[in-house]
């Protein structure tokens, strides 16, 4: 076993002042579901401090009213060796996010930032390992959006065809454990038969998941390379994780869920200045 150690990480982040779920494009989104805001920023704000309270710097966008989704912060954008690969939103409820991360990134003086002629959900879709920027497709970001981040970012794009309607963004069927290494967790079932075999020889030593972790946003989660942040309802994934070396951190964001989210979804990762 490795020994583990934590990095100091860069996030951004954007409080769910304005979150609600009025419309549904994912099957957790259920309008009809009312949604406590008040309890949505509580545990946001729990998660926001606990990254702090690891030693990691969490920088915070400005929520703007008829966003509901602007939560969701890791769609926004890939930050990868400092540069800013932009989001384009497969639905237009969300379109207009994708302008304001542009702008939080500019106005903080970042050289590389790109407006993406493809569609890509960001980090939703695309997880960075030590080798490979992995990238998911078949509901959200589209598949020509891969060769765009890669002529982008200069690292080798591995696609995988995401089946299942409830894990429509690759950060709810997989997550980087250690990407210094290229270690990750998954849930096979999620990903088409050629995508897992993919996987299965990229990642032989993967921790796999079963379907109640992923169920329950388990994979969902983020690592600093020692802490694994991730939904405390994913129970069975922290003896696992105990027996790697990691610290599981659970984390109850179930007003997030409302609206087909939770850790890793609100949490975007600024790598490399
Ligand atoms: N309601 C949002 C959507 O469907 C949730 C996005 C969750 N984000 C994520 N990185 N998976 O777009």
């Amino acid at each position: 076993m490795p020994g583990r150690r934590a990095i100091p990480r860069r996030y951004l982040m954007c409080p769910p002042a304005h979150f609600e779920v009025t419309y549904s494009i994912n099957p957790w989104m259920d309008p009809a579901k009312p949604v406590d805001v008040p309890l949505a920023l509580a545990q946001w704000e729990d998660l926001r401090d606990r990254y702090r309270s690891l030693g990691h710097r969490v920088d915070e966008l400005e929520p703007l009213p008829g966003l509901p989704d602007m939560v969701f912060a890791a769609n926004g954008t890939t930050v990868l060796d400092g540069r800013v690969l932009g989001a384009r939103f497969a639905h237009p409820q969300r379109t207009a996010e994708a302008a304001a991360h542009l702008d939080w990134f500019r106005e903080r003086g970042y050289a590389a930032v790109h407006e993406p002629v493809h569609i890509n959900e960001g980090e939703g879709d695309f997880a960075v390992t030590a080798s490979y920027l992995l990238a998911g497709r078949g509901f959200r970001s589209s598949p020509l959006s891969h060769a765009e981040a890669q002529e982008f970012f200069g690292r080798p794009v591995i696609g995988l065809d995401l089946v299942d309607p409830r894990y429509y963004h690759l950060d709810t069927a997989l997550a980087v454990l250690d990407d210094e290494a290229d270690e990750v967790m998954y849930y096979p079932e999620a990903f088409s038969p050629g995508s897992r075999a993919v996987l299965e020889r990229l990642f032989p030593d993967a921790l796999i998941a079963t379907e109640p972790d992923a169920a329950a946003f388990g994979l969902n989660a983020v690592s600093d390379g020692l802490h694994v942040l991730l939904p405390q309802a994913a129970v069975g994934l922290f003896e696992p994780l105990r027996a790697r070396g990691f610290e599981p951190v659970g984390m109850d964001l179930s007003e997030l869920l409302k609206g087909g989210g939770s850790v890793k979804c609100c949490t975007s990762e600024l790598r490399g200045e």
